[in-house]
């Protein structure tokens, strides 16, 4: 395999930290799991933004509580485009060098993804490729799988269809229902997203093709490519 590769992230420290913008539309259980992690000085990342698409969001006293910087960028009231508009400001002026979306229900328009090409990382609740856009647990119930769980990937101009950075599964049991299997998987998305940015923060993935791996430092300084879910 080619030694060579696009960087993702960088390696970070606790003195300086990798800045990482949050977007959410919800209850924001993942946010929080990230910004507590972080707090707790586990992974060198300061989350410098939250930013909520609509004023009803729990995710948005989740993040007030935590003392987090929080803007409401109201998608219903500015419209697709100034919402755009105003979203990349609000990201720009914050300096975050990542973007994570943590149960954000909206698709970024090609232009703000080719913006953060590789810096925008999303968790979905399905082991992708299966499942991907809405109702992920009604789909794997439906389909009958065994085992589901969850993906953080890199957001690419698709849906759900970005570079995989870590995948965790979970078992599907007979009495499951789409709503048991997203409390199953939830709690290990948690686990699963502050692992993702702890690779993004080591500065050691690199993307060659789709594939991301965790290129590892070598006794005599050269480096070596592994599997980032090792
Ligand atoms: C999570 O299960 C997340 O994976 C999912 O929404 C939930 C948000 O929970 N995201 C998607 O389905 C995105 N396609 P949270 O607001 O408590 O983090």
């Amino acid at each position: 395999m080619s030694r060579d590769g696009l960087p993702l992230g960088r390696a970070a420290s606790p003195d300086d930290p990798l800045r990482v913008a949050v977007l959410v539309s919800g209850r924001g259980s993942n946010m929080e799991a990230i910004a507590r992690a972080a707090a707790r000085g586990e992974i060198p990342v300061k989350v410098v933004k939250v930013v909520a698409d609509r004023p009803e969001a729990g995710a948005i006293a989740r993040a007030r509580a935590l003392g987090l910087d929080v803007s409401i960028v109201d998608y219903r009231a500015l419209g697709r485009e100034a919402y755009h508009r105003r979203l990349l400001e609000e990201v720009e002026a914050s300096g975050a060098e990542l973007v994570a979306l943590a149960g954000y229900m909206r698709i970024l328009p090609p232009e703000w993804v080719r913006r953060f090409e590789r810096r925008i990382v999303n968790i979905h609740p399905s082991l992708l490729p299966s499942f991907p856009g809405l109702e992920p647990h009604r789909q794997a119930i439906e389909h009958g799988v065994k085992v589901s769980g969850c993906t953080v990937h890199l957001v690419d101009e698709g849906v759900d269809s970005g570079p995989i950075i870590v995948q965790r599964p979970v078992p599907v049991d007979d009495g499951d229902t789409p709503e048991t299997l997203a409390a199953k998987v939830l709690e290990v998305e948690h686990r699963a997203y502050v692992e993702a940015l702890s690779l993004l923060a080591s500065g050691q993935l690199v993307l060659t093709g789709r594939r991301v791996v965790r290129r590892a430092l070598e006794a005599h300084g050269s480096t070596a490519e592994g599997s980032s879910s090792s």
